[in-house]
């Protein structure tokens, strides 16, 4: 592994909606806009953001109008279920065992499944400390979870998990992450899934951050993830799971739209996927996702278009940071002489203070984020300087951090501070 400096930006970027925009600083002069944050949400894509325009005059009640407008609006939020149930790898042309239950992200649809499964407190879920606070919050609260850990690295492998698994009580689910949030790396979900069902225990993957990046999962039991993590910034998310854990028992939501008959003191509910869906339709989310399922799939499955893609807008991006960070050093983290990474750092008085640090997605495991970590010491090393770094990351992510050694301050929220902890060096 070796640094360079960042070659001069040889690809044009692939345009975002907003890409453009300006936004004023605290100079009071006005900047190209760098959005950071993409791995929260990501801008829409041109042909989202079209569609979307060309759907909005077509627009009306989603099931629940005879009228044209109704009818073609009813056939685009069922034509994005179908989208979803195709991009998640499950057949679509006879009704399959699987259904897509629409909803406004991952965090609804994870929400959503732990009270479909009626979980009690003795009922064990074995999940990871890897995971993103939707994928631990809805079944702390519901059952008991047993947690696989990571080592130093910030990995585990298909015989940690295996080995949380065979442990008494038996449990009742796995649910794990499809990519981190943290360090991007993805754990070895076909293994871990085998492992899982050879053991009778079925599999929900928190997809939010895989499917902007990777096929999805087809063996998962459960999938979740959101619009708004993959270019469709419109409110919709999904939940697939098989038909039969949603034919029976009452629905997550009551309402409209998921019953068939309606009496003073009794209710037929209707079946899934609408028995899970009651209240009017986001119907125009469902269109957005569409849109960006048909433009990922267009660039192509798996990898390497997806790849350079993102690496199209990973250059663009170091170029923006180059004109607004005129006076930082920029690092790019190389492996076998290709970039994998970015780091950027801006030297202030009496600190060093993390611009960006970021990394291509195949590169994403954690070595590499350790190297990039190592590399940033060396730096405040060399000047003798602490270390403060400002990032959008949560409590799950601090003991990543920790681990790394950086002592992390500040409440579990959002924006935690880190400064490099004396007694613990990095790996
Ligand atoms: C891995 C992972 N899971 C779940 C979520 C929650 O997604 P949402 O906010 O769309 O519900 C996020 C969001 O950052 C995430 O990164």
């Amino acid at each position: 592994m070796s640094t360079r400096s960042y070659p001069p930006n040889p690809v044009p970027p692939v345009a975002l909606v907003g890409d453009s925009m300006h936004a004023p600083c605290a100079d009071g002069t006005e900047r190209p806009y760098l959005s950071m944050d993409a791995a929260a949400s990501t801008a829409a894509l041109p042909q989202v953001a079209a569609r979307v325009a060309e759907f909005i005059p077509w627009y009306s009640s989603v099931h629940r109008g005879a009228g044209y407008k109704s009818q073609v609006s009813t056939s685009a939020y069922e034509g994005a279920r179908s989208a979803a149930l195709a991009f998640a790898g499950r057949p679509v042309s006879s009704p399959g065992d699987d259904v897509a239950i629409i909803c406004r992200n991952t965090t609804e649809a994870l929400n959503h499944l732990a009270y479909r499964l009626r979980l009690a407190p003795g009922d064990v879920v074995v999940t990871t400390v890897a995971e993103h606070h939707a994928n631990l919050l809805p079944w702390s609260r519901a059952a008991t979870c047993r947690y696989v850990e990571c080592g130093g690295d910030g990995t585990f492998g298909a015989d940690d998990v295996a080995a949380a698994l065979c442990q008494r009580p038996s449990p009742g689910l796995l649910a794990i992450t499809g990519a981190s949030n943290i360090t991007g790396w993805m754990p070895p979900l076909a293994e871990i899934i085998a492992a899982a069902h050879d053991r009778g225990v079925p599999v929900a993957v928190d997809a939010a951050q895989l499917a902007p990046h990777r096929p999805l999962p087809a063996e998962a039991d459960f999938l979740a993830w959101s619009g708004h993590k993959m270019y469709a910034p419109f409110g919709a998310g999904i939940l697939l799971g098989p038909r039969r854990a949603f034919a029976d028992g009452d629905p997550f939501l009551a309402g409209g739209g998921a019953v068939d008959l309606v009496d003073l003191d009794e209710v037929l509910w209707t079946a899934p996927p609408e028995r899970e869906e009651a209240g009017s339709p986001n119907v125009i989310g469902a269109v957005a996702l569409h849109a960006a399922i048909n433009t990922l799939t267009g660039i192509g499955w798996p990898g390497q278009q997806q790849d350079a893609f993102i690496r199209m807008q990973f250059d663009a991006q170091t170029r923006h940071y180059r004109e607004s960070f005129p006076d930082a050093t920029y690092s790019v983290i190389c492996v076998d002489g290709e970039p994998a990474g970015r780091l950027i750092v801006h030297h202030a008085r009496d600190r060093i203070l993390i611009v960006d640090i970021a990394l291509l997605p195949q590169f994403r495991h954690a070595g590499i984020g350790s190297a990039l970590i190592r590399r940033l010491l060396e730096q405040a090393d060399a000047g003798h300087l602490p270390v403060r770094c400002h990032v959008l990351y949560d409590s799950t992510a601090r003991r990543f951090w920790e681990q790394a050694g950086f002592a992390a301050h500040g409440s579990d929220g959002v924006y935690v501070a880190m400064e490099r902890s004396p007694q613990a060096r990095p790996p």
